[in-house]
């Protein structure tokens, strides 16, 4: 069986960890500063076995040993944002916490391919594969699939049909200037905006983007991870199983869509090697700027990061025109950062 380290046995990864054991995709490990919660959490899934009828063996645990030789790591540690705490300060964190796992998870699985879950989620991949060092097509970010799946869902429900049937991709960075394409979203096969008008569409999409704080003004603590959960599966079981599935990820962009330097929601061809390719719409002008708009406002938070944690500052290039790239010219990471075990800010 392959294997698929978890880190951080919170309510996305306990929720990735089952969706992966039911689908009999590979072995789990749970990591969690929580030992306990992981270890908890791993048992009890491990004893769906019998019941759900599926042998992915689980297991939980605070040191990354036991991550050894994955095929997969999923980094969902970080905290989520508390009152009176700035997106400075949590982007900080954030950035301790996922540079230290994804520093330690490296080193007992060098030919792993790295998913990042943790928010803000673009900057997240991007610190991640500069820590690890990991070609980009190894380390991606999950978000597309989620989004286009909430949009896929709002599409069906307004249709009153299969979500099956549906399909949809939402582009850009995971946040307010995420690009739903409504033009590309279908009904097998049938143009939705031929079904659907084009301005209730639009609203529809705006509930998409909206779709992370809809559910979290229901829960009031904590935010979603059945969905969040679902997707970081179907990302794994893409890889795992080399289908080369065409699926909007964050990856980092080499050029495409005007972009440079920068990690973005772009539709890639997703197998074993992780990214095989990314594939280039023709977008139209506008669904172009959006794209690019999205990605600089990405590029500026990883350059605010690189400040905050001390990599030195960094300089980004605005997309103005279509042929303007979005450049993100931040400092190699000092080499301690990689050796260290510890977060970077404590
Ligand atoms: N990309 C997406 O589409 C998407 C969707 C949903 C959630 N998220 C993000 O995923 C992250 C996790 O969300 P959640 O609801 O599971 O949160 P959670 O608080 O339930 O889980 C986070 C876990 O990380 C652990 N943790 C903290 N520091 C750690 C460390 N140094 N090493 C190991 N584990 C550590 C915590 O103990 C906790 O169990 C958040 O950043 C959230 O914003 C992203």
């Amino acid at each position: 069986m392959s294997k698929v380290t978890i880190i951080g046995a919170g309510f996305v990864g306990a929720t990735a960890g089952q969706y992966i054991a039911m689908k009999n995709l590979a072995d789990v490990v749970l990591i969690d500063i929580n030992e306990g919660a992981a270890m908890g959490k791993a048992l009890d899934l491990l004893q769906t076995g019998p019941i759900t009828s599926h042998c992915s063996h689980l297991s939980g645990a605070s040191g990354y040993e036991a991550t050894a030789n994955s095929d997969v790591v999923v980094i969902t540690a970080g905290i989520p944002r508390k009152e009176g705490m700035s997106r400075d300060e949590l982007l900080k964190i954030n950035a301790g916490i996922v540079s230290s796992a994804a520093a330690q998870a490296v080193k007992f699985s060098p030919n792993a391919i790295f998913i990042v879950v943790t928010n803000p989620l673009d900057v997240m991949t991007q610190l991640t594969q500069q820590v690890t060092g990991l070609p980009s097509h190894r380390v991606i970010g999950m978000a597309g699939v989620l989004d286009s799946g909430r949009f896929q869902t709002f599409i069906a429900a307004e249709l009153g049909i299969s979500p099956v049937d549906v399909k949809a991709m939402v582009l850009g960075g995971h946040g307010d200037l995420m690009v739903p394409l409504l033009r590309h979203s279908s009904v097998n096969g049938i143009p939705a905006l031929e079904l659907i008008a084009e301005a209730r569409l639009q609203e529809l999409a705006v509930r998409t983007r909206d779709g992370g704080a809809e559910i979290v003004s229901y829960l009031k603590s904590g935010s979603a991870y059945y969905a969040p959960g679902a997707s970081v599966a179907q990302m794994v079981e893409t890889i795992l199983q080399d289908q080369k599935r065409l699926l909007p990820c964050s990856v980092l962009a080499t050029g495409q869509y005007g972009l440079n330097n920068v990690y973005v929601g772009l539709p890639v061809v997703l197998g074993r090697n992780g990214v095989e390719r990314i594939v280039e719409l023709p977008l139209e002008s506008s669904e172009l700027a959006a794209l690019q708009k999205s990605a600089a406002a990405i590029a500026k938070n990883v350059a605010t990061m690189n400040d905050l944690i001390g990599w030195g500052k960094a300089e980004v290039i605005e997309a103005k025109t279509a042929e303007t790239a979005v450049v993100v010219l931040a400092a190699a990471p000092p080499a301690a950062v990689a050796e260290s075990k510890e977060p970077v800010t404590k």
